[in-house]
């Protein structure tokens, strides 16, 4: 979750009449997905914030009893930061919520919002409100909240693997390269989230889809986290929702930047560009690239379009993990989901039947959860010198705001 700062793209000047969270259009967008039967949702009415923070499935803190469960929030306890504030890592007593000692009880993950004024409070209200409404295994869960005064956090379950993002990134002992088949395991979790959150009953928007958003338990199964942004979906007979341009440099789909109308193929959009940065290795938006390849999607396109020309796109760590049909179907996915017209990219439940369908044909490799799995074709060599060479970390996308 974040404001708008950072990496984050500004409010567009063009757009900011339009952010009434309810402004709202069609009903056409009714994906559907097997993974719904096991998730829990009701239709998504609008809410106020008295009724949103009496959520019967959330639970309310108070500042103190976080405090005392992050040992005053210790700096060693930190598992990331992001735009919002800091994330900590605290034990609790599951039954009675008392404050646990470390390494027992129940670890749970507290968000301390670090931002004065509306718009945190706004993307924090958010939050809570949809996650107390979802419920799926791809997304995230939230235990409660603490609204005491200034104080605004978070509390989540704890995602033992931590973010997607420093999986594909971070280098050192840590985290070593995710192999060929863990990255389609991720993929296809989280785009069951993305595609839960699409169906008819649901109807979100998610608008903030990158790596730092999908976090992943210790079976590496991906839950989508961060729903401040998010949007109920159009209804009745429109065909998008009018929002201020919000969102991540390098995420956001073209139609969205150029008009603020988002859709659910936004999401979609910005999925392609997450499977590109899982298929690659290399970050959405990289300024310490060669001119020419700061921007993933615009660097890649034309060597997706060609069979012959994929493996240059390729990340060089996963040599000889997968076999070449199943390169050229993921590759072709992630193209069709970076459609430029938003209405040849596929929906969310059609990529979860592409994705699941790669991994039936065993073309993901025989266990998902093997690190390194055992080499199946070697591909050709690649012109991408700098992958999985470098021992220093990647730095975050870039800071500039697309709307100064
Ligand atoms: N529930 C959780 N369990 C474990 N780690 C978490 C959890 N939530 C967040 N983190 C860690 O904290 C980091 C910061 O998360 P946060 O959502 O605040 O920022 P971000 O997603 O990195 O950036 P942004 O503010 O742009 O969304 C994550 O990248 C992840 O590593
Ligand atoms: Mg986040």
């Amino acid at each position: 979750m974040g404001i708008c700062l950072s990496a984050r793209i500004n409010e567009s000047p063009s757009n900011t009449g339009l952010s009434s969270k309810y402004v709202s259009s069609d009903g056409k967008d009714t994906s559907s997905t097997s993974s719904k039967a096991s998730s829990f949702s009701a239709p998504l009415t609008p809410r106020s914030e008295g009724e949103i923070l009496q959520s019967p499935n959330l639970k309310c803190f108070s500042f103190a009893y976080l405090k005392m469960a992050t040992r005053n929030f210790r700096p060693d306890s930190v598992l990331g930061e992001g735009g919002f504030g800091s994330v900590f890592k605290a034990w609790i007593d599951e039954n009675s919520l008392a404050a646990a000692k470390p390494g027992t009880g129940t670890v749970i993950a507290v968000k301390r919002l670090n931002q004065d004024g509306f718009q945190g409070h706004r993307e924090w209200l958010a939050e809570v409100n949809y996650l107390g409404q979802l419920y799926h295994p791809h997304i995230v869960k939230l235990i409660g909240y603490c609204l005491e005064d200034e104080h605004r956090l978070l509390v989540y379950e704890f995602m033992p693997r931590g973010s997607l993002e420093n999986h594909l990134f971070r280098r050192g002992t840590y985290f070593q390269p995710l192999s060929w088949s863990l990255r389609m395991k991720v993929a296809l979790g989280a785009a069951k989230g993305l595609a839960f959150l699409h169906s008819a009953e649901t109807k979100v928007i998610y608008r903030d889809f990158k790596t730092s958003n999908v976090l992943l338990d210790s079976n590496y199964n991906a839950k989508l986290s961060d729903f401040g942004l998010a949007k109920d979906g159009p209804t009745g007979d429109k065909s998008h929702v009018s929002t201020r341009v919000m969102g991540t440099y390098g995420y956001a789909a073209p139609e969205y930047l150029a008009t603020g109308h988002l859709t659910a193929r936004s999401d979609v959009y910005s999925f392609g560009v997450v499977l590109l940065e899982m298929l690659s290795g290399r970050r959405a938006v990289d300024k310490n690239r060669p001119s020419g390849e700061h921007n993933l999607v615009e660097w890649a396109k034309p060597y997706l379009a060609n069979k012959r020309k994929i493996f240059r796109v390729l990340d060089n760590r996963l040599e000889g993990q997968y076999s070449m049909e199943a390169a050229f179907k993921a590759a072709a996915l992630a193209l069709r989901c970076l459609s430029a017209e938003a209405k040849f990219r596929p929906r969310m439940n059609e990529v979860v039947t592409a994705l699941e369908q790669l991994q039936d044909s065993g073309e993901c490799g025989s266990n998902p959860n093997n690190i390194s799995s055992k080499p199946r074709i070697r591909r050709r060599s690649t012109g991408d010198t700098s992958n999985g060479r470098s021992t220093a970390a990647y730095p975050r996308p870039s800071a500039s705001p697309l709307y100064a």
